[in-house]
């Protein structure tokens, strides 16, 4: 191996290296955004030193390099607008097409392989194969996922005659003609019938989920993503790919896998469609009594004399933008000295992570975030349960079976002594669902946009107990 083949490869580690201990820092907030910049930085480094590689190989002459440039200008401008003018409400339809993209440039990569190379050996037909049917899957999947997510297509569980038996059809062709491909690389028809086949499936698959399940989804295709990506660089022999792909891969699987438990979803279930349906489409109107609503001035004295308080924050925050509201109630409760706590259950909002982001903003300190596991164990000694903007997360019609959330783990609100929900109207959350916890008799509405909500309750707070 050339000295220059040995720095390059050294100079990759590097940048894997920094991959890894940004992955790592974002264990935590306090560390979440300088793994970021660690993990950014170690791409930038991994592509410079491969567009060195390209002059140094000569890989590319002229109007190749006018395309690079043309697709690095145009790609990277797109990501850097998109992401700084991204809404943090519209993040998951984001998400999902950043995922369509990677996957469908891996495929992409592997055909064009498969295509020109004048002679296929066997290694290459297989991850090539694999490559282009879990990227052609991720490409569709992803643009149904991100149009369900932004209204484009219905966000419910779509299902059309004869789709429960599409999935298993698709995924027979795109298996078989993998074989057929492996066997003979430059079998045009083989390469074409397993690229439709495994768009296709990337349809059928993603079409029947809908609802509260659509989190998981996501996570998922963002685990095929780099899985394709590191399919793709055995494609190209570039262990820079190998090692990313592996990284998105693995890490999007894990969060698939707590993402389904918090949900007590199957991961099974959603590869063989028609996920999210079924029972999930009753109602619980049945037996709803009558609400209680509340005043604001009644909600600050509640505030003002307990020993205890736990903010729940959900979709409805986000929307609203009120982090900043509810970081200074918080605080001027605590400075009156009241024990202030956040609940986060994994999938309040739209996007893993949702809550931590936005009362990280807030500078809300660290130790008060809660996870459900250990929130529930607090809300018995709660005496005030703050709900803002939260609904499916807090429904206790989840411990029932028969209904949209049955069987999701929730924040046991319900517990608390006594409970007040901050939201506009008696309208649903994202499964769609009334929720009980909102005809229980301790609980109090509080109707009101989330942000003027709390303004007013710290305004009334600070009346009540002076700033
Ligand atoms: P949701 O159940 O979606 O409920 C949000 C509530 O916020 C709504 O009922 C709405 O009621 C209220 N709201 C909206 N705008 C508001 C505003 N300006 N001020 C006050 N309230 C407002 O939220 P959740 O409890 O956070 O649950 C999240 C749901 O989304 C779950 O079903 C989850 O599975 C799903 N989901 C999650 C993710 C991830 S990864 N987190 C991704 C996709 C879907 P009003 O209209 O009456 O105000």
């Amino acid at each position: 191996m050339s000295v220059f083949d040995t720095v390059v490869r050294l100079i990759y580690l590097t940048a894997a290296v920094g991959f890894v201990l940004g992955l790592h820092m974002m264990n935590s907030p306090a560390t979440a955004r300088r793994g970021n910049q660690v993990s950014a930085a170690g791409m930038l480094v991994a592509v410079v030193t491969t567009v060195v590689v390209i002059v140094h190989d000569k890989t590319i002459t002229g109007a190749g390099w006018a395309v690079l440039v043309a697709g690095a200008v145009c790609g990277a401008g797109a990501g850097l607008y998109s992401a700084r003018t991204v809404r943090m409400t519209a993040m998951p339809q984001l998400v999902s097409i950043f995922n369509a993209v990677g996957g469908g440039a891996a495929a992409l990569l592997a055909i064009d392989d498969l295509v020109r190379s004048a002679h296929v050996i066997p290694r290459v037909a297989v991850t090539g194969a694999l490559d282009i049917v879990i990227g052609g899957v991720t490409f569709t999947g992803s643009l149904i996922a991100a149009g369900k997510l932004q209204g484009l297509i219905p966000g419910r569980p779509l299902v059309f005659p004869g789709s429960r038996l599409a999935n298993p059809l698709l995924a027979a062709v795109f298996a078989g003609t993998a074989v057929w491909l492996i066997a003979q690389p430059k079998s045009t028809a083989a390469l074409i019938l397993m690229t439709v086949a495994a768009l296709g499936f990337g349809v059928t698959m993603v079409l029947p989920i809908g609802g509260a399940d659509m989190p998981v989804v996501i996570s998922l295709l963002n685990a095929f993503t780099g899985t394709a990506v590191a399919m793709a660089g055995f494609v190209l022999e570039n262990t820079m790919l190998i090692t990313a792909g592996a990284l998105v891969g693995a890490s999007g699987s894990i969060l698939t896998k707590l993402m389904a438990d918090a949900m007590n979803r199957s991961i099974g279930n959603i590869v063989a469609g028609g996920f999210g349906t079924g029972d999930c489409a009753a109602p619980v109107t049945a037996g709803m009594g009558s609400v209680r609503e509340v005043s604001a001035d009644d909600v600050a004295i509640q505030l003002a004399y307990a020993s205890k308080v736990i903010f729940v924050p959900g979709y409805g925050l986000a929307a609203a933008q009120a982090q900043h509201e509810a970081a200074e109630l918080g605080e001027l409760l605590e400075r009156h000295g009241v024990e202030v706590d956040y609940a986060i259950h994994p999938v309040a909002g739209r996007m893993p992570g949702h809550m931590n982001v936005l009362l990280a903003e807030a500078n809300v300190p660290y130790p008060q975030l809660k996870e459900m596991e250990e929130a529930n164990t607090e809300f018995p000694r709660a005496d005030v349960v703050l709900v803002v903007g939260a609904n499916d997360v807090t429904n206790p019609a989840a411990r029932r079976p028969g209904n949209a959330v049955s069987g999701m783990p929730i924040l046991d609100v319900d517990k608390a002594k006594s409970v007040v929900v901050i939201k506009r109207s008696m309208g649903h959350g994202y499964a769609g669902i009334d929720n009980e916890l909102y005809t229980d008799p301790k609980t109090g509405m509080l109707f009101s946009d989330a942000k003027k909500a709390l303004a007013g309750l710290a305004a009334a707070v600070k009346t009540l107990v002076g700033s």
